[in-house]
């Protein structure tokens, strides 16, 4: 795959200066990304960050200024969030396993929307607004009947954790619309995600479209905010085609805005809620061969990061079978015809610390360092850093004005730098 020499450039000084294991996020890349949503559709969206994705502080920083609103799915993320200068009414906390202390710490740190997934927090979320003498704003997540072909992950469309079923909504909804001291603000739906097909996509947000009809043709006042989650994905394998955002936008902005010249929906605010495809694409994960060896005629690279560092990678996050991420040796150098194919593992002493098996790369040597792409969201904070205790990865952001460390997770007993390699 072809790299942008730039790009290289900067992984290439980013191992020099602040070492290996480490993941490097391109912020040109994000606002690129932004750029593009909003150019393919126009102001039909605002723009939800999902924190899940890449609550690295920094990240966090840089998205308040570049995005409408941000979603967290804990305290934690919350708290986060806050301390990076997101203010509260900007936030939504989704979830299906809200504890009471954190529906009662969100009412009371003024959070914009508690995205309600069942009539328990629903239930919690009026008692703590009473208490502390507020009305919350609250989104009811309503999970569809189905979710089409093509999303790599679903989260409605069978027995599901999240949300309110649909078949169930007539009945949950005019139990929380009853409750005083909530606003019902609009409904929220995520249904699937890391779908690259756009006809699937927009038969997605069409079922969208008709749930939210149906759901306003009773007695609810007029929503304030309908979110959708995007099921935006991005091409993570050499065979994976990227996905066309203009298809996508030009297959569903005439619904959008008829559905938007309803009365019902005057004023309303659209929400695409998403994560990965903001931000994937502009991490790598930088990963150095330690030792080389050649078993039974098969030439394994061993790395400093592996599974530790980069659970998706590793096939383990999700995926059924293993299947190799785009990656690429940097400042390969390499002559025409000098390729081999390599099996490539973490440092873990577990036969599931795969990076990659059988990939073609530029032949290796001990020291050289391997970049991983699509790396920029679900790394490191969905990694189990903590397995065999080696060093976390490091965190660097590249950006107009140079090149920083931003690492957050530094908790182990053993810190990497230039140094200790
Ligand atoms: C409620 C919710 N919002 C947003 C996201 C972000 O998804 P993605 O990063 O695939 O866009 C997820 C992913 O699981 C989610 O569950």
């Amino acid at each position: 795959m072809e790299i942008p020499s730039s790009v290289d450039m900067w992984l290439e000084s980013a191992a020099a200066s602040f070492g290996t294991p480490s993941y490097v996020y391109f912020m040109p890349l994000i606002e690129n990304r932004v750029s593009q949503l909003r150019r393919a559709f126009g102001r039909r969206f605002a723009l939800s960050f999902a924190a899940k994705s890449n609550p690295n502080p920094a990240i966090l920083a840089f998205m308040k200024d570049h995005v409408e609103y941000l979603d967290v799915s804990s305290i934690g993320e919350l708290r986060s969030a806050v301390s990076a200068g997101w203010q509260p009414l900007r936030i939504s906390f989704t979830g299906p396993g809200k504890r009471d202390a954190e529906i009662r710490e969100a009412v009371e740190v003024g959070i914009g929307e508690l995205i309600l997934e069942s009539v328990r927090e629903a239930v919690l979320a009026d008692k703590f607004a009473a208490e502390l003498g507020r009305v919350q704003r609250v989104l009811i997540r309503v999970a569809p009947t189905s979710v089409p072909k093509g999303f790599g992950d679903q989260m409605a469309g069978r027995p599901s954790a999240f949300g309110i079923d649909w078949e169930d909504s007539p009945r949950d909804i005019r139990v929380i619309a009853a409750l005083k001291n909530l606003h019902v603000v609009g409904i929220h739906i995520y249904s699937g995600t890391q779908c690259l097909k756009p006809d699937a996509l927009c038969e997605n947000y069409r079922g969208f479209l008709t749930i939210f009809r149906e759901i306003y043709a009773g007695t609810l006042p007029k929503p304030e905010k309908l979110v959708l989650g995007s099921g935006l994905g991005i091409p993570y394998h050499d065979q994976d085609v990227p996905l066309d955002l203009e298809a996508v936008a030009s297959g569903i902005s005439a619904e959008i805005d008829s559905f938007c010249s309803l009365p019902q929906f005057a004023g309303t605010q659209l929400v695409l809620e998403l994560g990965r495809y903001l931000v994937g694409e502009a991490g790598y994960f930088l990963t150095k061969i330690v030792s080389i060896k050649t078993s039974r005629g098969t030439k394994i690279g061993i790395c400093d990061g592996g599974m530790n560092n980069h659970l998706p990678a590793s096939g383990h996050f999700g995926m059924v079978m293993h299947r190799n991420y785009r990656m690429h040796k940097v400042s390969a150098g390499a002559r025409p015809g000098d390729v081999e194919t390599v099996n490539l593992v973490g440092p873990l002493c577990t036969s599931i610390d795969k990076l990659a098996v059988g990939v073609a790369l530029p032949s290796l040597e001990e020291g050289d360092v391997i970049a991983i792409n699509n790396s920029g969201a679900y790394g490191l904070t969905a990694s189990p850093i903590h397995f065999i205790s080696h060093a976390p990865p490091r965190e660097i952001l590249v950006e107009a004005s140079g090149i920083r460390d931003v690492t957050f997770i530094s908790d182990l007993p053993v810190t990497a730098r230039p140094a200790d390699q």
